[in-house]
């Protein structure tokens, strides 16, 4: 697998293979592919950012091979000559920015190959507008004699419409001696690999092609247009199997739903929601729209108001959360919990049938069922140094415009008087109030607009 060019036409200080598409790396998709065939060794060249591209891929039984110097895909593959010379069966060479591929394409082109035995067999397409592509020179009977490159082809050759995916079965044994042959001699200045082919050719020896039916799975990634567009038709393909599924989308158009993501039936999804990562939601909830989800489960029923975000949280079954509510990584609400307009809940949790309905921030507490948090709540559970940990217990009503200084517990049943700074623990069944007892100065209004009058 090839995966150590810069992607110069991406204009990314980041290596184009790690660039996403519907929230994994590019390289991830042939990686994926490669390993669905339970190869006897999986060999990927990086070069460029060669340890950000490893550290953003699964490297489960991957040998990765270092490419210093992009001299080109010839070059490449011949880094990797001390790993695969001497490999038996045959190689299959991939590229890191074609992630559509698929396993039965693959095998189709590998079963061509061993029963041609073939020295190389090519992967190729017809494309409407082949530009870009390296194109396939036949002769007038058919028989593949080279590869020609976009860069160095005639006008007379760029009309050719067979193109060369990139990807390729071969015979180890030929591979390596016919890329130490190559020469840099083109409008690139690059070992090119596809002039294997011209090198099989010239030797007589056996040279197959196998079309793919569908020529989207052999689309390369070269800018950040054509990633765009794929991350399109991707999302497209998500929500139409989405909808099959029995899930409503509002306006599909703007609903980005992440690969991995898991949506029962007679849910139904607003405009502009993201859900992303690891997140299952159950059946018949309601997401409004402008929702962003993360790694977060969220049970059957439950409605998730405009503009909310959840992050690695667990929303239990009709449950309601926001408008315009934030839960924080680490958030479980039990059933019945309502989270209502400008709340912020973090690493907590909110036993069922409790509410906290607007402008609070729940941190690091555990608040038990049926308790009711005022709005205008603060934890404090943060001194700068260290987090604290707030505990309310079940059936509490805590007044509105009130902070609970942490470490701090609210034992089941009480009440605390709205306004209240409670910096000590709390009894069961006791009210708790830390107020300034209010008072009444008679007459001060009417001297006080006196004075003014004066002046
Ligand atoms: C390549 C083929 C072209 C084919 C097209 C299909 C060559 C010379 N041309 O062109 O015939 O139609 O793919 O998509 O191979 N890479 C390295 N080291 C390098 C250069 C590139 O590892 O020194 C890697 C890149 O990271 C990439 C892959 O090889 O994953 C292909 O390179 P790219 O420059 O994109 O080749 P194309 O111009 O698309
Ligand atoms: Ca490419």
């Amino acid at each position: 697998m090839l995966a150590a060019g810069r992607g110069k036409r991406m204009r990314s200080d980041r290596p184009k293979v790690i660039h996403s598409l519907g929230g994994t790396p590019l390289l991830e998709y042939p990686l994926r592919v490669a390993r669905s065939l339970n190869p006897a060794k999986i060999a990927v060249v990086v070069g460029h950012g060669a340890p950000e591209v490893e550290g953003a891929c699964s490297g489960e039984g991957v040998a990765w091979i270092l490419q210093k110097e992009q001299l080109g895909t010839g070059h490449a593959v011949l880094c990797a000559k001390g790993t695969l010379a001497d490999f038996p069966g045959d190689l299959l060479i991939l590229s890191g920015d074609v992630p559509l591929v698929t396993a039965t394409t693959l095998e189709r082109l590998l079963h061509r190959h061993r029963q041609g035995k073939s020295s190389v067999t090519l992967l190729t397409a017809f494309l409407d507008n082949p530009t870009g592509y390296g194109r396939i020179l036949r002769d007038s009977a058919g028989r593949i004699l080279s590869v020609v490159e976009e860069k160095d082809a005639s006008d007379a050759e760029k009309k050719i419409q067979e193109i060369n995916s990139g990807m390729y079965a071969v015979d180890p044994g030929f591979l390596f001696p016919a890329l130490e042959k190559l020469t840099n001699q083109n409008r690139q200045g690059e070992y090119y690999l596809p002039d294997i082919v011209g090198e099989a050719a010239r030797g007589g020896r056996g040279i197959e092609a196998v079309r793919v039916e569908d020529p989207a799975e052999i689309r390369g990634i070269n800018t950040r247009e054509e990633l765009a567009i794929m991350e399109r038709s991707l999302q497209e393909k998500i929500n139409r199997r989405c909808m099959e599924s029995g899930v409503t989308l509002k306006d599909p158009m703007t609903t980005y739903i992440e690969e991995g993501v898991k949506i029962g039936k007679d849910t139904v999804i607003g405009p502009n929601t993201h859900l992303r990562g690891r997140t299952v939601l159950g059946e018949g909830c309601m997401i409004d729209g402008n929702a962003y989800v993360v790694d977060s489960r969220i049970g059957r029923g439950v409605h998730v108001k405009f503009s909310t975000v959840v992050l690695g949280s667990d929303l239990g079954d009709k449950s309601q959360v926001g408008p315009f509510a934030h839960l924080r990584p680490g958030s479980v609400l039990g059933a019945n919990v309502h989270i209502g307009s400008f709340v912020e809940v973090k690493n907590s949790t909110v036993g069922e049938g409790t509410k906290a309905n607007h402008l609070s921030y729940i941190g690091d507490t555990t608040v038990g069922k049926e308790s009711n948090i005022g709005a205008g709540t603060i934890t404090c559970n943060y001194d700068g140094f260290d987090k604290h940990r707030t505990t309310i217990g079940d059936r509490v009503q805590v007044g509105s415009n009130s902070q609970l200084v942490a470490p701090v517990v609210v034992e089941d049943d009480a009440y605390i008087a709205a306004g209240s700074t409670i910096t000590r623990n709390v009894p069961a069944g006791a009210l708790a109030l830390s107020r300034v007892a209010q008072r009444h100065v008679s007459g001060w209004v009417e001297r006080f607009r006196q004075m003014h009058r004066k002046k």
